[in-house]
């Protein structure tokens, strides 16, 4: 029994109140922005089935057993490791594991300020009507203009991290809680009528059969810079990765609201429902913008800008569009806020725990940190775009002269945070919690007694859960692979 029953940074209202706030962390730019992107990027249908089984016998066994840990270390994850370590009798060396987290979620928020800046230039823009009757041409000439500009990127990036910095200072209560109770019935209804455009764009069976009938061929076959293709399992990591990112999963991030979360709520149905919100959320995106993406003969693997470029052609076209549009952009800022919040939220507990430095300074430090690092992104997209600057860069000699291509320092970071480290701290969390954490100790935390819930849960996360990511681990390390 841990002796420690109330987190000092303080507890949530009640279930609802974690609830709301795990999907506020949960839902965000991963689902709209950056879920249709690599959906669309890995040939669709047969790369959202595998994300979707990711999310089921991996994701929701691996969530279970992160928001159980932080129920019961009540502490940031760095601390909380170190002390159930001890409490089960193992090595204190676990609490690496929380510092595996903390680096992750800092890597994370500095690139993500960068997307959410985008998010709030174009809200900038809906505000002003912007989008009135704007050509694919005119949509995608906005985006080259806005990431080729780091002077705007900058500007909106600090105003996005001054923004995350005022909430998380204010703290459990007064910040995090209040700020994500209406955003998630709103999001919900703006992408319902996004759906509705995109049901009569003639286009809607050409979108779902993009998203919904796998092609396993399309998922694991890529041209290489000649044009030939080749077999890679990178994209079932991008996948399992993914599955992570999306539920706020493996860095803690949902261990510290779990810690939160009062004795007495049922951690395996909040669990369910906030990773059930989350799939629906994305799977909603997608479904609204493909159609769109296929009404105006766009390229569904455009990276990143994917969202940029083909939403402000449904607001341009459809009555109303200016106010959908500010709506919209609005609720992603929201979103990508109330996940931003707990990214940071790690690092920021553990300095106020151990560095004894006040909410606001810790907030205002470690604000400061992912901002500077933003910059590497910013940049990423302008004046370190070009082949220099990159990294893996691989040449190929083509008609039109050599040609190389490689890894922006953003795709670097983000590769590496929700790839790797996210994955490998969820593998870690499952180890913990399925084999070195006494059996008796997950019954009495779950509280769900002994009977076959439990057991399928036990089940999923001792064996499944890390086989599978060891396996598509080494896969893509090419160890398995002949
Ligand atoms: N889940 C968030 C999203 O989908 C991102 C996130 C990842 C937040 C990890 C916290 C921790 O946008």
């Amino acid at each position: 029994m841990s002796e420690l029953r109330d987190s000092i940074h303080g507890q949530w209202s009640g279930r609802w109140a974690f609830i709301l706030a795990a999907t506020g962390s949960a839902v965000g730019l991963g689902n709209i922005w950056k879920f249709p992107y690599i959906t669309g990027d890995n040939g669709g249908g047969a790369f959202v089935l595998v994300y979707l089984l990711c999310i089921l016998l991996i994701g929701l066994p691996i969530m279970v057993a992160e928001v159980m840990l932080g129920r019961r270390g009540r502490r940031s994850p760095i601390n909380t490791m170190y002390h159930l370590a001890k409490e089960e009798g193992r090595l204190p060396t676990w609490r690496l594991l929380g510092w595996m987290g903390v680096v992750a979620g800092f890597l994370i928020l500095s690139y993500y300020a960068v997307v959410a800046g985008w998010a709030l230039a174009y809200l900038s823009r809906a505000f002003g009507g912007g989008f009135e009757g704007i050509t694919p041409d005119q949509a995608e000439g906005m985006f080259v203009g806005l990431i080729s500009d780091p002077e705007r990127l900058l500007a909106w990036h600090t105003i996005f991290m001054v923004m995350t910095m005022v909430i998380v200072a204010r703290g459990v209560r007064g910040g995090l809680e209040r700020a994500v109770r209406f955003l998630m019935p709103a999001l919900l209804v703006l992408l319902l009528i996004l759906l509705g455009y995109a049901m009569n764009t003639g286009y809607f069976a050409e979108g779902m059969r993009f998203m919904f009938q796998p092609d396993f061929h399309a998922l694991l076959y890529r041209p290489d810079e000649l044009g030939i293709m080749h077999f890679t399992w990178a994209p079932v990591m991008v996948a399992l990765g993914h599955a992570f990112f999306t539920l706020s999963l493996g860095m803690g991030a949902i261990m510290i609201y779990g810690s939160y979360l009062p004795k007495q709520s049922s951690i395996v149905k909040t669990t369910g429902t906030i990773a059930l919100m989350d799939t629906a959320v994305a799977l909603l995106a997608g479904m609204a913008i493909f159609p769109i993406v296929f009404a105006n003969g766009l390229e569904p693997g455009q990276g990143p800008g994917l969202i940029f470029q083909t939403l402000p052609l449904a607001f341009g076209a459809m009555p109303g569009g200016a106010i959908f549009a500010t709506l919209f952009f609005l609720l992603l800022v929201f979103a990508a806020w109330s996940s931003a919040i707990s990214l940071i939220e790690p690092l920021v507990a553990w300095l106020v725990e151990r560095k004894g430095l006040t909410r606001t300074a810790a907030a205002v430090w470690s604000g400061l940190g992912a901002w500077l690092l933003g910059l590497v992104t910013i940049f990423s997209f302008n004046i370190w775009s070009s082949p220099e600057y990159q990294f893996f860069v691989r040449c190929a000699d083509t008609e039109a002269g050599e040609e190389c291509s490689g890894m922006t320092a953003f795709a670097v970071l983000d590769y590496l945070t929700a790839n790797i480290m996210l994955p490998l701290g969820g593998l870690f969390i499952a180890i913990f919690a399925g084999w070195r954490m006494r059996r008796a100790s997950s019954v009495d935390e779950l509280g769900v007694g002994d009977g076959w819930l439990y057991r399928s849960w036990y089940l999923l996360l001792r064996y499944v859960a890390p086989l599978a990511v060891i396996i598509i681990f080494l896969n893509a390390i090419g160890v398995l692979a002949f």
